[in-house]
């Protein structure tokens, strides 16, 4: 492909028609990136009209054109939010300082580490939900999961770009390697766990989508606080698609407790099942995984790397410039969970060491709202979703490990081992919810699982035909 071709293809708005370099990276790479699409992103309809949002500007109007494409013919572009003028680190020993358009050379390794792991996750869920499209509860459905697939490839080219634009020799090797490792892999895996795990059914798909792009919601917003300005503009772009992904696993979800509540009084029972539909222990087993393996994505509680990346700029805490602190600090302490003989208890520690769990934290209480949406839904048939305990089902940080009951009880390994079944998706919950996994594909109609959504996409009718089959 030529470089003219190039820049027509990739609508951008970083100067790539007139860089050169820039895309000679990009000539050698996109090939590789098609390549990997069509082997590993959705295993169905390639060849079909797909409606979809394309951003082919970050203007008001130019960043959602919907319009029918084709996926492999998705112009996926490189979008940086617009600059603020005279721009300075927010928080850290350098803030008030002006921010940095180049890599600073001690910090090259960690921002390329913060950029390569950010940059890993997305074409990990597009491999993790490989095989959804062949049993979409709709055809409604079906368009949303291939937005989101379209667009975590979107922020797959917006992490090579800053690669390719900014790390030289090793940031294209490091761009390379995103195309190669496989999420699930016993010999190559993705960097991060819940990335890793599987995506098999459509349950698994909202939770994933509710807990696991909720926690890139949240690195996202620490990163567009970064000092490194082509770092934080680009994940500003991005943070506004992830709000569609998370909507789609919010919406999901909401959707399933409905139906569950209109069988159960229909039917006047706890045990939907029989009828088609999913019943709410089955519901909070797999929130229970969901959310316990995304809470290991932030990390350990205290990190000496989250304190160096804080201090020289790095990464920022959730909406930084909102606190009312000194955005520095040097001294303050504040309280993280522990371990202590039997108990769970708090212990100070320097808030520089404990920004994971900061970060964790607010994650929490975005979590939580959805919880309260649903719960008005299941209060008139007085049920209810919870949250388990941060400690319940960790692998990562001071629970890691530990045998913790969603209450935060700390058991014996064996009784644990005993509860399992009740606290996390079991065989006949699997069972079950891959019975139900049958697709429907004309306009409009639903899967008797899931009631409709209360409306379509970009003011279309429910009913509309999203994917041209
Ligand atoms: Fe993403
Ligand atoms: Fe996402």
């Amino acid at each position: 492909m030529s470089s003219v071709e190039l820049s027509d293809l990739i609508p951008n708005n970083v100067g790539l028609s007139a860089d050169r370099r820039l895309q000679r990276a990009l000539e050698r790479w996109q090939p590789r990136f098609i390549d990997w699409w069509k082997s590993r992103g959705p295993a169905e309809h390639q060849d079909h009209d797909v409606y979809l949002r394309t951003a082919t500007s970050v203007g008001q109007d130019g960043w959602a054109h919907f319009d029918y494409v084709k996926m492999p013919d998705y112009r996926w572009g490189i979008f940086l939010a617009e600059p603020q003028p005279d721009r300075t680190i927010g928080f850290g020993d350098r803030r008030g300082q002006p921010v940095w358009q180049e890599v600073p050379g001690e910090l090259r390794s960690d921002l390329r580490r913060l950029i390569v792991v950010q940059g890993d996750t997305e074409p990990a869920s597009v491999e993790q939900q490989r095989h959804l499209c062949r049993t979409a509860p709709s055809m409604y459905d079906l368009r949303n999961l291939f937005q989101i697939n379209v667009e975590e490839a979107r922020h797959l080219w917006a992490m090579v770009y800053l690669l390719h634009a900014y790390f030289g020799r090793d940031g294209r090797d490091e761009a390379d390697m995103l195309l190669e490792r496989r999420s699930g892999s016993a010999d190559n895996p993705r960097i991060l766990g819940a990335f890793n795990e599987p995506t098999p059914d459509w349950l698994s798909f909202f939770f994933f989508t509710y807990f696991t792009d909720r926690d890139g919601k949240f690195q996202l917003a620490s990163l567009a606080e970064s000092g490194f300005d082509p770092l934080a503009r680009t994940c500003q772009f991005m943070l506004r698609e992830e709000a569609h992904h998370m909507f789609v696993g919010a919406g999901g979800i909401g959707r399933v407790v409905q139906r569950t509540v209109d069988l159960m009084r229909r039917h006047d029972t706890a045990d939907v099942a029989p009828h088609g539909g999913i019943n709410v222990d089955t519901l909070q087993r797999y929130l229970n995984l969901h959310y316990s393996v995304s809470l290991d994505l932030f990390g350990a509680e205290t990190s000496t790397n989250a304190a160096n990346y804080f201090a020289a700029g790095m990464k920022g805490r959730f909406g930084e410039s909102e606190r009312h602190d000194d955005h520095r600090l040097q001294g303050s302490v504040t309280e993280v969970p522990a371990l202590e003989g039997e108990a769970v208890i708090s212990r100070e520690v320097p808030a520089l060491t404990a920004l994971n769990a900061t970060l964790r934290a607010d994650y929490v209480t975005d979590c939580q709202k959805g919880l309260e949406r649903w719960n008005r839904t299941l209060e008139s048939v007085s049920a209810r979703l919870e949250l388990p305990h941060l400690g319940f089902n960790r692998a990562v940080g001071v629970f890691g490990g530990a045998s913790i009951t969603p209450e935060g009880r700390l058991t014996s390994q064996e009784q644990w081992e005993a509860g399992r079944s009740s606290w996390l998706p079991n065989e006949n919950d699997r069972e079950h919810v891959r019975s139900l996994m049958t697709p429907v594909n004309a306009p409009g109609h639903m899967a008797a699982w899931i009631a409709p959504p209360a409306a379509g996409i970009h003011q279309k009718p429910v009913e509309f035909e999203y994917v041209r089959l």
